[in-house]
Order: C-alpha cells, then structure tokens, then sequence
C-alpha cells in the first residue's frame, strides 16, 4: 500500500480589522485598568470588528491572501475553524469558499473554539492523505466582540477579533512545512467552563424565554488557566515525541495566544526557554480559532520563526478540547 501523503503548509495569509481597542479605551467604560490587563493577561489592545463585519468577511480577506501566499488560485477543500460563526445554519465555509472564488469545492466549518485551528489542520491533512484533495484551505476566523457581554470585563479584556489561514498541499513526509502526527484531545465534562449558555437547541432563544436567555460567552477563567497550562503541555510532549524530536529539540512553539502567563507556564513545564515561545497576544488578545496562524505571521515578520525551525504548535479551548502538532518551517512568506 502506498504510504499516505503528507499535507504541507505551503500559504499563510492573515487579516485583522483596522479598529483598534487599547485597555485604556476599555478603562473607560468598565470597571477595569491597564496595569491589571496587563499584569493578569499580557494583552495591551485587541483589533474589533466594526458593527456590521461578520466572521466570513475577515476569513475571506485571510484566505484570499493566503492563496497569493502559495501563490494559487484553487484548492480542493475549505475548512473554516470558528467559534462565531456567520449563522447557526448554515456553516461559514460555503460561503467563504464562494466569495474567495473557489467555486463548488467541499467546504465545512469545525467548532473547537480556540482549539479550532488545530482541528482544522488534523481533518485538512486527513482530506489529504485520504486522496479526497490535493490541497485545502484552512481558516481560522473570529469575531468574539460578537458574543461578549458588553458589561463583563473578565472577557472584554481578553478576547479580540481576526483571522488567518494556511494552504495546504499534497507532498512527502520529509520535506519542510509537513505536518506532523497531530494530537487531539476533548473532555466534555467540563463543557461548562466555556460557553455560550442559550441560542442552541439545549436552550433556545425564543419570544417567550428571551428576557431570561444569556446570549453572551462566559469562561470560568481560573479553572481553564489550569487546564490549559496541563494540557497544551502534555499535547506538545506528545505530538514532540511522535514527530521522533525531544523538547529540547523544538526551535519555536507557536501557542494558542491566550494569556502570556498561560505561554510561559508552559514553557516552564517544558523547561524551555521563554523566548522560544512568540508571543503576539499583546497587540490582538485572544482571537481563538484565529490565533495560531496571526501569531505564525507574526512570528516570521519578526524573524522569530525561519524556515528550517523545529516548530510545535499547541492549543486549548472550550469544549474542553486540546490539540498540538509539528513541523519544520518551510520558506512561506505570510501576506
Ligand atoms: O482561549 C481559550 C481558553 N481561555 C483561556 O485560556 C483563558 C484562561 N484564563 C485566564 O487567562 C485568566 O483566568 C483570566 C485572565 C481570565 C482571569 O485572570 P485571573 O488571574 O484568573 O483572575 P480571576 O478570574 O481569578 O479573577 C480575579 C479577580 C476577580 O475579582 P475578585 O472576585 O477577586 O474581587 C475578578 O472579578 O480579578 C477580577 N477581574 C478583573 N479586574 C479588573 C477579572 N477581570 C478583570 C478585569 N479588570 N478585566
């Protein structure tokens, strides 16, 4: 039997909304300083989505630029990775799959909140090594500002809107930008930690119940902490060791951008360097499903993460869900 094909970042595109929000401009109408956003999360300004811009809108812009990244105009697949979604129903890929003028290809979204991006990746390089495509466009795309509860500082300090997306194409195992053997994880019996409480079919939103219905996301921050720290590191010794690589050997670790003291508690646990750990949560916040690929490209603007780079990606989110990978960095430059 022919050796399954390997997916192989080839494209890396990113777009994040012109509107930036700082922590003083949050200082301003909520309970809520600078020096405690900063001290408790690293995040100093998060990009928001003007009124009106849905998720699709910033997918589309990340996934027409990382086309030209790889420098095609087709793909196979489109997977959009989101938490907030255009509709309910239907999925956001369709119609980021028509509007990016790929036309009728297989499109579907994946739901693993900050997470999201990983699993898109896994079922992306699955597609591939299936033979069902030759190449898919993966997506992580976000308008939290969408779901926060305009009173709640403990998610309106934290969360930011954005997207960023990869290409990916058929190729070997060996060469640089194949994905390695991805780890997955969930844990439903914390389901409740991260959640939007009513709009789904456990509670309805109706006319009747609307005044006692909560729309807006809720995190019970402390608890995630924890997980996270746990899991991101156990996901990452994993995938490390599948990859055939120690931690030590690991160059740079892109992790999902949620909280600076989260990306070094991990690093601490890998007794890795703090700076093999890029951290862009300062200037975007958490965008979940959108983190991983903004912060990639912003790694490889800085310089930090160059083509040959043992590099681990590691994730946390709602669900609960986990997930880390590998590669080596190929020569991609992000658009
Ligand atoms: O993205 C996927 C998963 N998400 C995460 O990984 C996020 C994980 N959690 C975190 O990053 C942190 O738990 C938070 C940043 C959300 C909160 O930091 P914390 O140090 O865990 O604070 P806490 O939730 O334990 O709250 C401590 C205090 C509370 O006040 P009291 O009850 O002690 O009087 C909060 O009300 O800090 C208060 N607080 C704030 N104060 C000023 C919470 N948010 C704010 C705020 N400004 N924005």
């Amino acid at each position: 039997m022919a050796a399954a094909r390997a997916a192989v970042v080839c494209g890396l595109g990113t777009h994040l909304p012109s509107r930036v929000v700082t922590n003083a401009d949050l200082a301003g109408e909520l309970d809520t300083s600078d020096a405690w956003i900063r001290s408790r999360t690293g995040i100093g300004q998060r990009h928001l989505a003007e009124d009106g811009t849905a998720t699709s809108d910033l997918a589309v812009e990340a996934g027409r630029r990382a086309l030209k990244s790889a420098s095609t105009d087709t793909v196979d697949a489109v997977i959009v990775a989101t938490t907030t979604p255009d509709h309910t129903c239907p999925a956001t890929a369709p119609a980021v799959a028509a509007r990016t003028g790929l036309g009728t290809v297989p499109a579907f979204d994946v739901a693993a909140v900050c997470t999201g991006f990983l699993y898109g990746l896994a079922a992306g390089a699955g597609l591939i090594a299936a033979g069902t495509a030759h190449s898919v466009l993966v997506v992580g795309a976000e308008t939290y500002s969408s779901i926060l509860d305009p009173r709640d500082r403990s998610t309106r300090a934290i969360f930011g809107d954005g997207a960023g997306a990869v290409v990916l194409r058929a190729g070997d195992r060996d060469e640089p930008g194949a994905l390695g053997p991805p780890v997955l994880g969930s844990d439903g019996t914390g389901r409740a930690l991260i959640q939007v409480p009513s709009g789904g079919s456990r509670h309805p939103i109706r006319a009747e119940n609307a005044e006692r219905a909560d729309p807006y996301f809720r995190m019970a921050g402390a608890q995630v902490f924890r997980h996270a720290v746990e899991r991101m590191t156990e996901a990452t010794r994993e995938a490390v060791a599948r990859a055939g690589w120690t931690p030590e050997e690991i160059d740079v670790l892109v992790a999902h951008q949620a909280n600076v003291r989260i990306v070094n508690a991990v690093a601490d646990q890998l007794r890795l360097p703090r700076s093999r750990f890029p951290v862009h949560l300062d200037r975007v916040g958490n965008t979940a499903a959108a983190s991983i690929p903004l912060a990639l490209a912003d790694a490889v603007t800085a310089g930090a993460l160059r083509p040959g780079h043992r590099t681990a990606l590691a994730a946390f989110g709602g669900g609960l869900t986990w997930g880390a990978t590998t590669l080596t960095w190929p020569d991609v430059t992000p658009v």
